[in-house]
This record gives C-alpha cells, sequence and structure tokens, in this order.
C-alpha cells in the first residue's frame, strides 16, 4: 500500500535523560548493556538517555555487585524511575544469595528492590510501587509491566491518538498497562481493551478502579481470541503491538470488522510496513513518526488508517 502523504516528525522535549526504565545484565566487570544483536555485554557506568536517578544508582549497584562477588550470582537488573520514586529488581541465578540491606542504606527510602527468580518476583525492601497523581489521574507503576519509556513523547503520542479518535467506541488492542485506556475513557470514549500479559491487566484493573472509571472494560487474553469476539462494526480500533507485529489471523479479522478507523501504533517499522500492507481494506491517511528513543536509531510510529473506499 502506498503513502504519498507528509510524515509529520513529533521531536523528543529531552534528547538526554529521558529514560524512566532500563535493563542491564552483569558480567565479571560489573554492569553493563548488551550489544545489538548480540550476547556480548558493554561494560555501563553512565547511560547518557537514561533518568539521572537511574544514573546516579549504576555507580552504587556496580560497587555493591563487585563488593560482594555477586558476578554470577546475579544475571541482570531493571530498573524503572518515576519523579523521584524508583524500583530495582534482581533476576537473580539463585534465591537468597544477596542481602539486599546494603544497597537499600546507600540508595534510600524513596527506592524499592525486588528480586526475581525463575520467573517469580518477590518484594524485597522498601516500597513496592511507583506512585504519582500526574495527568489529573491517580497512577500506578510496577516495576517490569509495559509502559512507554519516554514520558515526555508518551504525553505526545497519546493526546495525538485521542485526538485521531473520531467515534464515541474504541477497541484498544495490546494496551499494557492501561493508560492510554484511561486517558480515552476519561475524553468520554466507550472503550474495550486487551492485554495478554497478566501484570500488565492488572494494573490496568487497579488505575481502573483507583480512578473510577465507569465506560472502561479490559479483557485479558490474546487479541487473536478475544478481537474476534467484540463488535468492531464503526468503531476505531487502536494496535499497538510488540515489535514482532500482528499476527495474520488478527489482520484477516481487522480487514473484515468493518472498523470506522484503525490507529496502528509501531516500534518496529519493518513488521509494521509488513502488516499494512496485508491490511489490504484499508488505505493510509497520515503518518507521525515520534523521537521516543531520542538519541538512537529506533522511533515509534503512528499510522492512521481509513476504509479504502472512504
Ligand atoms: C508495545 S506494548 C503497548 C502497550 C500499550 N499500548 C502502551 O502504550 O503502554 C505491547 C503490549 O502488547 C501485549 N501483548 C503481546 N502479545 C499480545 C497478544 N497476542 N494479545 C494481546 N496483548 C499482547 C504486551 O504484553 C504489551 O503490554
Amino acid at each position: 500500500m502506498g503513502y504519498d502523504g507528509q510524515i509529520e516528525i513529533v521531536a523528543s522535549p529531552q534528547e538526554y535523560n529521558y529514560r524512566n526504565k532500563v535493563r542491564l545484565f552483569v558480567n565479571d566487570e560489573g554492569l553493563g548493556y548488551k550489544e545489538r544483536e548480540s550476547n556480548k555485554i558493554c561494560p555501563v557506568t553512565h547511560c547518557e538517555i537514561a533518568n539521572n536517578l537511574i544514573n546516579n544508582a549504576i555507580l552504587y549497584i556496580n560497587e555493591f555487585i563487585k563488593n560482594n562477588n555477586l558476578q554470577n550470582s546475579i544475571d541482570s537488573i531493571v530498573i524503572r524511575c518515576e519523579g523521584q520514586n524508583a524500583l530495582i529488581n534482581f533476576f537473580v541465578k539463585r534465591k537468597d544469595i544477596c542481602n539486599y540491606q546494603g544497597i537499600y542504606l546507600v540508595l534510600g527510602e524513596n527506592w524499592g528492590i525486588y528480586e526475581t527468580y525463575k520467573n517469580k518476583m518477590y518484594h524485597k525492601l522498601g516500597i513496592n510501587k511507583l506512585e504519582t497523581d500526574d495527568f489529573n489521574l491517580k497512577l500506578e507503576y510496577g516495576v517490569n509491566t509495559f509502559h512507554q519509556v519516554n514520558p515526555y513523547v508518551e504525553r505526545m503520542l497519546y493526546k495525538k491518538v485521542i485526538e485521531s479518535v473520531t467515534t464515541k467506541s474504541v477497541v484498544n488492542c495490546y494496551s499494557g498497562a492501561g493508560l492510554l485506556s484511561v486517558f480515552l475513557a476519561k475524553a468520554g470514549k466507550n472503550v474495550e481493551a486487551i492485554e495478554l500479559g497478566e501484570d500488565e491487566h492488572s494494573e490496568a484493573e487497579r488505575l481502573k478502579d483507583k480512578n473510577n472509571i465507569k465506560n472502561l472494560k479490559n479483557y485479558q487474553g490474546d487479541c487473536q481470541i478475544v478481537l474476534p469476539k467484540l463488535d468492531c462494526k464503526d468503531k476505531t480500533i487502536i494496535v499497538d503491538p510488540p515489535r514482532n507485529g500482528i499476527s495474520k489471523e488478527v489482520i484477516s479479522f481487522l480487514n473484515e470488522c468493518g472498523a470506522r478507523k484503525i490507529i496502528y501504533i509501531s516500534c518496529n517499522s519493518a513488521s509494521l510496513v509488513r502488516d499494512i500492507a496485508i491490511l489490504r481494506n484499508y488505505k493510509i491517511v497520515k503518518v507521525y513518526l515520534f523521537d521516543m528513543f531520542a538519541r538512537t536509531g529506533e522511533y515509534e510510529c503512528l499510522c492512521l488508517l481509513s476504509p479504502i473506499n472512504d
């Protein structure tokens, strides 16, 4: 499917220190990022695009790992921060091998420490969630659930999506922890949202309840199974799939479901182009590129599609 319209580029208000979540791997030298498409770990003591709270902590966590000879006991760590608070999750190879008291004292009471062993997560010390009153909503973030990593661009992306939904009813597929669904509901839309992840679904339900939202229904399940059970005729369908894109079965359903508009959000243009090429009953009407991952070669694409005969 061709597109000869303009592509609007939306810059990130913050080019550096925007990233609110990082995953770092551990080897003999301490913490590092994996090289692109490789398992080689490059040592990291500072990351230009990570939030300063994360950067300050990397130094101390590196010392904690090395001073306690934990290089072979910890596989990786995930840090997520929100305002002045942060959570860290240690993915360990052996359970209860680390005593986190020392690192907790160094990081401070605004931190929470989790340990994950064989896919099970245990809260160890400090705060257990990140809470904020942003956007006039009571928001809550866990350490592992999916959220956009650049909060400045996230706001602009969601604002543009909400502006683009012209129907009263909307189906939000691959809806994550539910922030966009709640914004859409607050904007007066009737929202149905589908998310596979158990943790993301639970977080989305808590978000809905905490904010007393009535016009939103969150379904937990695979879009391939749940979406065909919903009536999508004349509604707007939002899809924001993982990097590998949308399954052929979901695309076939989208082609035939009679949706008024499809809004495709993607962080991988290769799968986006592949999927849109077979979304034959829809045509591209507008494309935006959001610089979600500023100072890297990646970006978030927002693609608005209308029925081919419109
Ligand atoms: C790129 S994220 C988008 C999340 C959300 N739209 C947001 O802006 O935060 C993709 C989400 O799709 C979920 N997911 C992956 N495969 C899925 C499937 N087959 N059906 C439903 N959700 C799925 C993931 O758990 C993840 O939360």
